[in-house]
């Protein structure tokens, strides 16, 4: 390996890497030398990419019984090791208020956002990582720390994910790390019911004075699976341009929660 950030020699799985954050991931994973694996529903979407990275795809939902374990065979079967998982995949699926939610909608997305992270960690570690070690990074949100309007779903599947994360950095130590990057609005389609609408006034809120690129996230993915971040596990990094930190910044009301307050579906929903 040429430098404590390269990952030449090493093979990384992205779920959820057609587009936005996770495509960002596997660009920035492969930038760095890595051999990459991505994912998605959409099969021609995942053979694009794939191509793009010169990597290889496993098209299906993170969330089917036999996905996981057919991607561990896959990456082993091409590449011969699995160092790298980022479960990136997520839903923000059912919105609304939670005494409306349907039950099989709030199974569906922790099925998809808790389940199959922990299902996709299992079997790298039985394939790979308990042998050999690695790194694990889930993606989380800045917003799982606290509460906020129709996303009571989606807010709390991504703090048992922030649980699982802790959990299996005690679970899986010394060999493998796992921590979380938590990022806050980010530019892509999942949040673009949040920041299309007059994304100047919900930059100007925040104290990096913009709102996130997939790459600002990429970039923290792949400096935690790397030798640099050799002695971090179970963390939380928080990508969120100072969301957290804002109310010493502005005394303006949060136009997430604004947004997300005003919109009483999801597009495409
Ligand atoms: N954007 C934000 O502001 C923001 C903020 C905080 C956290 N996050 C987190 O960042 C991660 C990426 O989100 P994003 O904004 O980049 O979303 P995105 O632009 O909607 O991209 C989601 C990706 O995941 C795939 N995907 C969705 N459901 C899947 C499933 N069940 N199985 C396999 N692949 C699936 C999609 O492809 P297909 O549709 O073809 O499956 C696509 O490649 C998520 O964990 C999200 O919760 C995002």
């Amino acid at each position: 390996m040429s430098s404590s950030s390269g990952l030449a020699g090493r093979t990384a799985v992205v779920t959820g890497a057609t587009r936005g954050i996770g495509r960002a991931v596997a660009r920035e994973l492969a930038a760095a030398g890595a051999r990459v694996c991505v994912t998605g529903r959409d099969a021609d979407a995942v053979r694009r990419t794939a191509a793009e990275l010169g990597g290889i795809g496993l098209a299906g939902s993170v969330a089917d019984p036999g996905h996981p374990l057919e991607l561990t065979e896959l990456v082993l079967r091409e590449y011969g090791r699995i160092d790298v998982v980022v479960n990136n995949a997520a839903t923000n699926q059912p919105y609304g208020p939670l005494m409306a939610v349907d039950p099989e909608a709030w199974r569906a997305a922790f099925a998809v956002n808790v389940e199959a992270p922990l299902r996709l960690v299992q079997c790298a570690w039985h394939a790979w990582l308990r042998e050999h070690g690695g790194a694990v990074v889930n993606i989380c949100t800045e917003g799982a720390e606290h509460v906020g309007p129709h996303v009571g779903a989606y807010g709390t599947s991504k703090a048992a994910l922030l649980h699982l994360t802790r959990q299996l950095a005690g679970e899986l130590a010394p060999g493998v790390r796992v921590n979380s990057v938590s990022p806050g609005l980010v530019r892509t389609d999942l949040a673009r019911f949040v920041w299309e609408p007059g994304e100047a006034e919900v930059a100007a809120g925040l104290p990096a004075g913009r709102i996130g690129e997939p790459e600002d996230v990429a970039r923290a993915v792949a400096w935690l699976v790397s030798d640099a971040a050799a002695w971090i596990t179970g963390a939380d990094l928080l990508v969120d341009g100072g969301t957290r930190v804002r109310a010493a910044y502005s005394s303006a009301g949060y136009a997430v929660h604004d947004r997300l307050r005003r919109a009483h579906h999801l597009p495409g929903a």
